[in-house]
């Protein structure tokens, strides 16, 4: 619709109605056209149901159509409704957790799944995913780690727009056939919970908000997401949902959002249970002055609204503003012309978990493994060679993250499925039973969670053992049940449930030749596992073609080449721990047993089990020094950074190089050290490569002790290599 009957629409509106585009409907609302459920008991009544402008987590074509050729009919001006929902990683067709595919350092790869989700959500009719969640996670007790790609602002806001044009595709005008608006999640700083534990206060200096948090959410906003979420957290002590400063000052004026601003789930209404609205009426003012656009499934707005304008709290203009920017989004999805959009009961027959996609799922999953441990090459197993698969999570289904849900479990391929269809002709063996070693966690949630135990787990146990006695080697798979993560799933432990310990320990005792996959949504304690396992392969979520990667992997049909996008800490009690922190006064330079008065702890090491960036290969890559072909840059000016890597090793193997950037002296204190480039390079036995990254002034930018965002002359070192402890260095000066 063009912009002039768009307005003239608009004109005709009445404040109810405008109100109404602010108000989004709750879940399981409706059968089939008709609104009911609940929604009495939330005093919504068909009236504010009538004006709706959008509804959440309604899906399928069909349903969809029906719906909303229903709400038209009755819409004073027949207007479209919206529906949005969770497509995270995926939705019929599921990919690897987003923390995972973080650790394929391939936005490209990332770009296509997310595309595939759109493709195969519009079909259902959804118009707006709730994806990227870019939140900057460090803490790994928090659970919703698993809808990040990681430790990273740089790598994730890489991800974030790859998700975004995904999504949404190139143009920046329409969101065309096929594709779904995204919005870009929770803003902001929702990621940083006190303790991990979700839903508690963030405490961020400003400058930290800015320096490392706000750069993911940045990157979506410049891909052109065309909504924002809110989040549940408090920054200096304010809800970001009644938080003017963070909305209207710097997401609106400062980092050029323009469009549609919704709150989490009830974030609105909560600005009660925070202690800063009385009431709801209080509720709907703090937030609409504050810039939230959509109410997102409570009736703070639609019942509170118009007393606030009819009382002067609240401008008539603030409601305009916020409704026509609701409009635009449904013009921008072209919902005037076709308010079905996509929605096609053909199309979901035909696409979603068709071939095509499967493949793309099961390529994305290679990708995402990373290797943490591979003694005397025991990884790729051979099939010439019997071995036993062992532990609960060799035939589960339930290997999708938590956000999976409208995924079907009863579709994803098993690890036992994998090996066999992937490898038809391997000694492989399976420990009967094995899935009845599961804890069996009951969590309370709207997840599907694994099947009950009805074998005994001792006569489970003793089968397991015997099994692995009598085979070459061992694969042994552990994690944590995918209920363990995701929203309202923090932990305060971060090891392997207890019972798949002593499984470990007694397979151990009887062959030392055992290689552990962990299915889990978080970085976990893994030294006990490391030091018991001879390989560890972390294989996080995979999705719907998990068991399929996992097998083509082992089995070295593909080489492992993630990286990890997150530090596995040493233990629980140094999180949160990440590559790039802050120098102090005292760092610790030595050994901590022999070291006094560092920044450092009595029994354990700073340092985490395994660090950003890390992950092995079945071949081996060895690094040349890095050549600068200057030795001091001047803005506009770039300064190349050279390396030459070569394949020592027998197999071909796909590396990531990376580049990370120390600035030595600056006026506030800067990270250690910080990724600034990466590339990737597949390299067959002997031969080398060489990478060259260009440096340029505004890569060395950051947040200075006066507030500006710039780069200060100085000395700046360079370090390449294969993870976050890169070792080969140069420097320059930067004039
Ligand atoms: C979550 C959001 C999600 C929303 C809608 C909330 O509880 O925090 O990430 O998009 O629910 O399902």
């Amino acid at each position: 619709m063009q912009q002039e009957k768009l307005l003239a629409l608009f004109g005709e509106l009445s404040l109810e109605e405008k109100i109404g585009e602010l108000f989004q409907v709750p879940p399981f609302f409706f059968d089939g056209g008709n609104a009911t459920g609940p929604a009495e008991e939330m005093g919504i009544c068909s009236e504010d149901i009538r004006v709706a402008g959008s509804c959440l987590s309604l899906i399928g074509a069909q349903k969809l159509a029906q719906v909303q050729k229903l709400h038209m009919e009755n819409h004073p001006h027949h207007i479209p409704m919206l529906f949005m929902a969770d497509i995270i990683n995926g939705y019929r067709t599921v990919f690897p957790i987003p923390l995972a595919q973080g650790c394929t350092f391939d936005p490209d790869m990332t770009e296509k799944c997310a595309a595939i989700a759109a493709r195969e959500s519009a079909a259902s009719g959804i118009h707006v995913t709730f994806s990227p969640m870019v939140d900057l996670v460090r803490d790994a007790r928090w659970g919703r780690v698993m809808e990040s790609t990681g430790e990273d602002p740089y790598l994730n806001g890489l991800m974030a727009a790859a998700m975004v044009r995904g999504y949404q595709g190139q143009d920046r005008e329409h969101i065309g056939r096929g594709k779904v608006a995204a919005c870009v999640k929770h803003f902001a700083g929702y990621g940083a919970p006190d303790g991990g534990r979700d839903y508690n206060t963030v405490e961020l200096s400003e400058r930290t908000l800015r320096q490392d948090y706000l750069p993911g959410y940045q990157a979506a906003i410049d891909a052109g997401a065309a909504l924002v979420m809110t989040s549940f957290n408090t920054l200096d002590r304010v809800p970001s949902s009644a938080n003017a400063w963070l909305m209207r000052q710097v997401l609106r004026k400062e980092m050029g959002f323009d469009g549609v601003l919704i709150s989490d789930w009830a974030a609105i209404q909560e600005l009660i249970a925070h202690g800063i609205a009385e009431d709801a009426l209080q509720a709907a003012s703090l937030a609409m002055n504050a810039g939230v656009d959509i109410d997102m499934a409570t009736p703070v707005y639609i019942k509170n609204l118009k007393a606030l304008v009819e009382s002067g709290r609240v401008s008539e203009a603030l409601i305009d503003e916020a409704a026509l920017r609701v409009l635009m989004l449904k013009n921008k999805l072209g919902l005037f012309e076709n308010p079905y959009k996509d929605a096609s009961e053909a199309d979901e027959q035909s696409i979603l978990m068709c071939e095509s996609h499967r493949e793309a799922a099961r390529s994305c999953a290679e990708k995402t493994f990373v290797l943490l441990k591979n003694e005397e090459a025991l990884l790729p197993l051979n099939p010439e060679e019997t071995v036993a698969f062992i532990g609960p999570y060799v035939d589960s289904r339930f290997i999708s993250g938590a956000w999976s849900i409208f995924g079907d479990d009863d579709s994803c391929v098993t690890l036992r499925e994998g090996v066999k269809c992937m490898v038809p002709g391997a000694r492989a063996v399976f420990a009967p039973g094995c899935t009845l070693i599961d804890p069996g966690v009951e969590i309370v949630g709207f997840q599907k969670n694994p099947p009950r135990e009805t074998l005994d787990p001792e006569t489970a146990l003793a089968e397991a053992v015997r099994l692995a006695s009598t085979a070459d080697k061992v694969v042994l798979v552990l994690g944590e049940p995918r209920d363990y993560s995701g929203e309202c799933a923090s932990r305060s432990e971060l090891t392997l449930p207890k019972c798949q310990m002593k499984l470990l320990e007694q397979v151990c005792e009887v062959n030392p030749k055992v290689c552990v996959v962990l299915f889990n949504g978080r970085p976990l304690d893994l030294r006990q596992v490391s030091e018991a396992a001879q390989a560890v392969l972390e294989a996080w979520l995979p999705g719907t073609e998990g068991g399929s990667a996992l097998a083509r992997v082992l089995y070295g049909l593909e080489s492992p080449s993630g990286k990890l996008s997150m530090s596995m800490p040493y233990c629980v009690g140094q999180v949160p721990v990440y590559y790039n922190h802050m120098r102090t006064g005292r760092p610790l330079l030595g050994d901590y047993r022999t070291t006094k008065f560092c920044s450092q702890y009595l029994d354990i090491p700073n340092e985490p089990l395994y660090p950003f960036g890390y992950g092995l290969s079945y071949t081996s890559f060895a690094y040349s020094g890095v050549t600068l072909d200057r030795a001091s840059l001047h803005k506009g000016e770039t300064l190349r950074a050279s390396i030459r890597v070569t394949n020592t090793g027998t197999r071909t193997g796909t590396e990531t190089v990376q580049l990370y950037i120390q600035d030595v002296a600056g006026s506030v204190t800067r990270p250690v050290r910080e990724l600034k480039g990466f590339r990737k390079l597949t390299l067959a036995p002997g031969e080398s490569g060489q990478v060259t990254f260009d440096i340029t002034e505004q890569m060395l930018r950051f947040y200075t002790i006066s507030g500006d965002y710039a780069s200060e002359p100085g000395t700046f070192r360079i370090f390449i290599g294969p993870d976050s402890r890169a070792e080969q260095q140069a420097q320059f000066t930067l004039t």
